[in-house]
């Protein structure tokens, strides 16, 4: 961004006040926010009682050497005993952890003393294969009940493990392995996607190859298709069916790494976020608890991500376990055997809280309101969002199509790297407003501001910032302290700049913008492409957009914006739509932000975890030869954008 602050053309009007019997009996009040204010250390520390702690700390943070920060300093406790055994010891090992559903339609249900002795079995296999305390361990598998017995397994003997999304090909697994030097790869023969087996172990196999650290590779068989041995492999029903399911967990310090989650970011090497025990743990376990008003005996809770991604980490592992809450855990994609499956899951267990993704919410609007129209969706009580800005009208469509206009949706933002959610409405207590993330969560300092590291005023937009360390912040990049302090310490005095750009609304509400590096400077202006894209969106014909800005003679940059049209709606070809679109962004967000050219597209690019890749399509708009596609999900799909080139413009 220049000199300027982000402009602000948005404005939403719409307000949504909490259900009046969640507001009655919510977790959290608004009092939380007031206590915290007046004491932070002290609201974090009755947080961490939430845990059992084998030693209690001596201090709640040393800030000493900002900014690497140590949180709950003395205390010793064991994450997998917080996750598992406490609530078995509590009488509760009858309870469901998770409802997992293949995507074949098998399913299995585990409940908290089945996964005690899961657990134990593969902490003793671990052990019998040489993994001991501060080794690392990657995990490259399915949505499979293993993946959720593995994590917990390395948490229990005090092995970091690293999680490789299985979508990633055997070149990352390959950088990821070789970056923490993990001894042992858990993986599987495969895992079902669309309606197919489809392999892991070959991946692997090649992966290993050309490493020098992995002794073992564990291999859970899934699809039961025919896979190649190595000598270094072991099948888990080999190994860990025949252990006991005995195993005493040891505490471990408060700052023991507990995860390395590598995030690629735009450029670079990947960096591995290093998460430590008891901070992250009291974090993740206090959002869970605030944020979706987790009621542990009657909610059913389903989180969408990936396991591989920091919100599967947070969300299906180790909040909900710290809360003994009862979870949907679902191997597959949306729309197998059709469009229907995730409506049917939440009608087949009566899902009550519901997290997902904005690029999965308007993809699913794409399809058709009348998908999910088609099932009991009555269970649902709250709605969350996570992963990039909800765009107004996805988040009244998720509002109304799923949650029965009942449901408050919470807009959860935070990073791999805050490793639990920072900027959120809390259910109980927030009158959302569509669009926006709204305040820091109690305990938690956030603000925006311009290139002066002054906090812009309200109506202004600028850098988001995190003023105050919190206790699930990564503590460094894993073997790299020095780009930990170059990429998140170094752009503000004291700050820690996460990249993305927000404003404040009249109100002094946050609305995230988007990253920073995607802002467009249209004659003297910094337009944020999410403003751009929401106008889009707000027409009735549009499902999806993307934007970005081009190079241009006269104004500098100008925008260009990708469109994908609603699945039902007509007239979405040829110039009329184009002008009536570009008409209506001047409408919504004045003539500043009219498109230069629009161009209707049957897909977008996306990262594997479902983020629109605009430097991908700003080749595309400056007719450029397109850049490195390997972290794309679908890498034909720029194909077929650019052979649509050249598309309506005047
Ligand atoms: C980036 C972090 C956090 C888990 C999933 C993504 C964007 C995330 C929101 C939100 C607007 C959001 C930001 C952030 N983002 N949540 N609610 N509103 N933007 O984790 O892959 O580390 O990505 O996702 O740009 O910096 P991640």
């Amino acid at each position: 961004m220049s000199q300027e602050t982000l402009s602000n053309l948005l404005h939403e009007t719409r307000r949504f006040a909490p259900p009046p019997e969640l507001a009655a009996s919510a977790n959290v009040t608004a009092e939380a926010y007031e206590e915290a204010a007046a004491d932070r250390l002290g609201f974090w520390a009755k947080q961490a009682d939430r845990l059992t702690w084998a030693k209690r700390w001596d201090t709640v943070l040393d800030w000493t050497n900002p900014p690497f920060a140590k949180w709950f300093v003395g205390g010793e406790l064991n994450v997998a005993y917080n996750c598992v055994d406490r609530h078995v010891e509590a009488g509760r090992g009858g309870k469901v952890a998770f409802h997992w559903e293949g995507e074949p339609g098998d399913s299995r249900t585990i409940t908290y003393a089945d996964l005690q002795r899961e657990v134990n079995k593969a902490s003793n296999a671990l052990l019998e294969l040489g993994v001991v305390k501060g080794d690392r361990v990657a995990i490259y598998l399915p949505m499979i009940p293993e993946a959720v017995v593995s994590m917990l397994a390395c948490a229990r003997i005090g092995a970091t493990h690293s999680v490789v999304f299985g979508g990633f090909s055997s070149e990352a697994l390959k950088t990821r392995i070789q970056d923490a030097d993990a001894k042992l790869v858990i993986t599987s023969d495969g895992g079902y996607r669309r309606g197919k087996p489809s392999a892991l172990k070959p991946i692997v196999d090649e992966a290993v190859a050309e490493t020098t650290s992995v002794e073992h590779v564990l291999v859970v068989r899934r699809t039961g298709e025919e896979v190649a041995t190595t000598g270094k492999d072991v099948w888990w029903h080999d190994i860990v069916d025949r252990q006991s399911d005995q195993h005493e967990a040891q505490p471990h310090d408060s700052e023991h790494p507990l995860y390395i989650l590598y995030t690629s970011g735009t450029t670079g090497r990947p960096k591995g976020i290093l998460h430590t025990t008891g901070g992250y743990l009291t974090q993740v376990a206090y959002t869970h608890h605030a944020v979706f008003d987790l009621k542990p005996e009657t909610d059913v809770f389903w989180c969408t991500a990936d396991i591989g991604w920091v919100t599967g980490h947070s969300y299906i592992v180790y909040g909900p376990l710290a809360n003994g809450a009862t979870s949907v855990l679902y191997e597959g994609t949306p729309d197998t055997p059709d469009r229907g499956r995730w409506w049917d899951i939440i009608q087949k267990y009566k899902v009550t809280i519901f997290y997902t993704a904005p690029t999965a919410i308007r993809t699913v609007m794409k399809w058709g309101d009348d998908i999910p129209a088609g099932y009991d969706l009555s269970s649902l009580r709250i709605l969350g969002s996570v992963g990039e800005p909800i765009n107004p009208e996805a988040y009244v469509w998720y509002r109304e199509h799923i949650g029965g206009n009942r449901c408050p949706v919470v807009d959860t933002w935070w990073q791999t790297e805050t490793g639990a959610i920072m900027i959120s409405p809390l259910p109980g207590v927030t009158s959302g407003k569509p669009g926006a993330a709204m305040r820091p969560l109690p305990g938690i300092a956030a603000d925006v501001i311009d290139d002066q590291q002054q906090p812009v005023p309200n109506g202004g937009g600028g850098f988001l910032v995190l003023n105050e360390p919190w206790p699930s912040m990564l503590r460094t990049i894993w073997g790299d302290d020095k780009r930990f302090l170059e990429t998140y310490w170094s752009r503000f005095d004291g700050l820690y700049f996460a990249g993305d750009g927000a404003k404040k609304d009249e109100d002094g509400d946050l609305w995230l913008l988007g990253r920073v590096d995607d802002v467009m400077l249209i004659s003297g202006h910094n337009i944020s492409t999410t403003e751009v894209e929401s106008a889009l969106v707000s027409h009735p014909k549009v499902a999806e957009a993307a934007v970005t800005g081009a190079t241009d003679p006269i104004t500098g940059q100008a925008i260009v914006a990708f469109v994908i049209a609603r699945a039902a709606a007509e007239g979405t070809e040829g110039a009329d739509f184009v002008k009536e679109l570009r008409d209506h962004v001047s409408k919504v967000l004045g003539p500043i932000a009219k498109p230069r050219q629009i161009m209707i597209v049957a897909e977008l690019p996306k990262t594997r975890s479902g983020k629109i890749m605009r430097r991908l399509l700003k080749d595309v708009a400056e007719n450029r030869s397109i850049g490195d596609v390997t972290t794309l999900a679908d890498s034909t799909v720029m194909d077929l954008i650019s052979a649509k080139l050249p598309s309506a413009t005047d």
